[in-house]
């Protein structure tokens, strides 16, 4: 499965003595000894930053991420080059326990993205749903989120109610949707659709079933004097992913650089094996959540879609650790293009974004606010507009979300906890 290529080590050393700045493409300080010593992966140069990267193409004896139990050794649940990738242990503990995830998400936000992404990536136990598997290798599927409940298994047709969690496991492969939220479609260089998926975990799951607010009818409930606001609770977390279609012939040399599922494309509902091109994880830890984003780092290429935001430096320097440490899995192709936990910072709004789920409104989105709106109203329009036309274009809302929308009256709002989802909840 992990192929053997040859090292170029004066390349390597080349990179690291010209230069070692955040911005510059270049590994940081003490990177090369500590990688190779501690996590037996080998170090190949590579590029890092915010552009297009080719992830390290060494393979040593092990990605570093087995099914360790200690937890010692990083103390703090952070990612540097010295320590490598986190044991299954360190990955569980963090992004499992909400007061983990908020003091980890303030002190060290790009670790604290990848320990998620870890987690919703661990290969699950099979039969069993969101269990993620000690033994399991990195890249294998299906992982932790592809075995949690997604929406077409949650919202039915009438409002009914869904099966119960544990119902035996996924019952078949999930079903693509085809647009973008503004209803376009990004179409990757081989003239198929980029498509997606969205999913919740068990404590999502529970309270949306403990609330009825699977269907219609729970949602408008939500509308009567009295009624308890929607409050997830902090186990909750959710995913959106973004799918590009495995073409055998065009995509062959870039097979193993995904995580890959088994889909059904409609209208025709073909199977398709798909490759995982983005992936948004929300944590409710934090009242407002926690938002996270990662894409594939040959989307350019692949899907002619680009990322037009900054990363932070600090993100950038977490994804080249781990894109070395993960180096022979697919897992070592993905980047994190950032964390949201505030509406704004320094007076400014925060912008949050992912090449491939809001392509066309990258420069004018915020997960959070938008999230923020995320509502339902008995009155004339069931739902909140979540753009607004600027110059012409599709415009998403940034910065402090407004609060006048929300309220008694009757053509007022009732908040759903920023999960937009429901609103595919059916009458
Ligand atoms: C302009 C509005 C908007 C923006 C900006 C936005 N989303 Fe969403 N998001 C939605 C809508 C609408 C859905 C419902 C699912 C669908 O129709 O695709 C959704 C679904 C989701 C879901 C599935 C859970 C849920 O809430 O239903 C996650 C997770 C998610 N988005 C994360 C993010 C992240 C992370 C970002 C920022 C990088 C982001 N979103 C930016 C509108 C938005």
């Amino acid at each position: 499965m992990v192929s053997r290529v040859v090292i170029d080590f004066a390349e390597v050393r080349l990179k690291r003595r010209t230069g070692a700045t955040y911005g510059s493409h270049m590994h940081h300080r003490g990177g090369l000894r500590a990688v190779v010593a501690l996590s037996a992966v080998l170090w190949a140069g590579t590029a890092c930053g915010s552009k297009p990267e080719t992830p390290g193409t060494g393979s040593g004896s092990g990605t570093g991420t087995g099914t360790g139990t200690g937890t010692g050794a990083r103390g703090d649940g952070g990612i540097d080059a010295a320590k490598g990738a986190p044991t299954f242990a360190e990955v569980v503990s963090t992004a499992t326990a909400p007061t983990q995830i908020v003091e980890l998400v303030k002190r060290d936000p790009g670790s604290l993205a990848w320990i998620m992404f870890l987690y919703v990536n661990w290969p699950a136990k099979a039969g069993e749903r969101g269990v993620p598997d000690p033994g399991g290798t990195l890249g294998a599927t299906p992982t932790v989120f592809q075995t949690w409940k997604e929406v077409h298994e949650v919202y039915l047709a009438g409002g009914a109610a869904p099966q119960p969690w544990d119902d035996g496991g996924p019952s078949g492969p999930p079903t693509l949707s085809l647009t973008e939220i503004d209803g376009t479609t990004l179409t990757d260089v081989n003239g198929n659709p980029i498509t997606y998926t969205v999913a919740m975990n068990q404590g999502a799951f529970d309270y949306i079933v403990s609330r009825a607010l699977y269907g219609w009818n729970g949602q408008a409930a939500l509308r009567q004097t009295g009624a308890a606001p929607v409050a997830f609770p902090a186990s909750a977390m959710e995913v959106k992913a973004a799918w590009k279609i495995l073409d055998p012939v065009a995509d062959k040399d870039r097979m193993d650089h995904y995580l890959v599922a088994q889909a059904i494309l409609p209208p025709a509902n073909t199977k398709v094996a798909v490759g995982l091109t983005a992936l948004h994880i929300t944590s409710k830890a934090l009242p407002s959540w926690v938002w996270i984003s990662f894409e594939q780092i040959e989307n350019p290429t692949t899907t002619g879609a680009d990322y037009l935001l900054p990363i932070d430096p600090a993100i950038a320097t977490v994804n080249h650790v781990m894109q070395q440490a993960l180096a022979g899995t697919p897992l070592a192709y993905y980047r994190a293009n950032g964390v949201q936990t505030e509406f704004v910072a320094g007076g400014a709004p925060t912008l949050l974004a992912n090449s491939q789920i809001e392509t066309k409104f990258q420069k004018t989105s915020s997960c959070i606010t938008c999230h923020a709106l995320a509502s339902v109203s008995t009155g004339a329009q069931p739902r909140l507009d979540f753009f607004q036309l600027k110059a012409g274009n599709l415009s998403g809302f940034v910065g402090m979300p407004p609060t006048s929308p929300f309220g008694p009256g009757p053509d007022q709002y009732s908040a759903l906890d920023f999960v937009w989802s429901m609103r595919e909840a059916k009458r």
